[in-house]
């Protein structure tokens, strides 16, 4: 399995000859090495309906005819903007080519602006992902707050790789990361959603230095940088 970041909450996984992208947010996104035009996938995942989490992803399912997997509000809405979708809601797991999806809670919001309107249209609850793919277990917590529960899915699942937003002001800063990557207690630990704008900056380096001190594993990818687990 290959996994790209793109930067912020954007990242691509490829698998046996099918690829995937969480959050596609590429065009507009200032730290994005590879284009909208550019994304080749067979499903886009999307945690939540901000912006900086599905702006391009009516494009690219269109233009590969990828399905669109998401909470119940946010697969009617592309639906009708006539994509491929698959429903989901949270607690829900469902088995695709590629692997599992788990929806998990996450605390944020999740709306849609529509700007000449100044209408915001709310798109349910916004969740985490927890992914099985290949037998490895991949948590990207989306857009949220710490909370308490995040025990509960250490607990319960022996998480290879969590990716978790350290920007603050929206999410939870480093500090609150660190905490849910103890409780998580992954094998390793990214941190998403920060230094894409001076709002959201962070020292990446500085986090990981920090799980070390916990004994935690962590790794800052660059955007446009490729991994894989083991
Ligand atoms: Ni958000
Ligand atoms: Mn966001």
């Amino acid at each position: 399995m290959e996994i790209l970041y793109h930067g912020h909450s954007t990242i691509q996984i490829t698998t046996g000859g099918q690829s995937i992208i969480i959050d596609p947010f590429l065009t507009g996104n200032p730290v994005a090495k590879t284009k909208a035009e550019d994304i080749q996938v067979d499903y886009i995942l999307l945690t939540h309906g901000h912006g900086d989490h599905i702006s391009d992803a009516e494009t690219i399912a269109k233009r590969n005819n990828a399905t669109i997997i998401g909470t119940h509000e946010l697969a009617t809405y592309f639906s009708w903007r006539g994509c491929k979708v698959h429903a989901m809601n949270t607690g829900g797991s469902r088995s695709f080519e590629f692997g599992r999806v788990k929806l998990t809670q996450a605390f944020h919001s999740s709306s849609l602006n529509v700007d000449e309107e100044q209408k915001i249209i709310y798109m349910g609850m916004p969740n985490g992902l927890l992914l099985t793919i290949e037998g490895k277990i991949i948590y990207h917590a989306g857009d949220t707050s710490l909370f308490g529960d995040m025990k509960i899915i250490g607990e319960l699942n022996v998480i290879d790789l969590a990716f978790l937003p350290i920007g603050d002001n929206f999410t939870m800063g480093p500090e609150d990361a660190l905490h849910a990557a103890k409780w998580l207690q992954a094998k390793k630990v990214v941190p998403i959603h920060f230094n894409t704008f001076d709002l959201i900056k962070q020292d990446g380096d500085a986090f990981v230095n920090q799980l070390r001190q916990q004994g935690i594993e962590g790794m800052v990818v660059q955007p446009g940088e490729s991994f894989s687990i083991n």
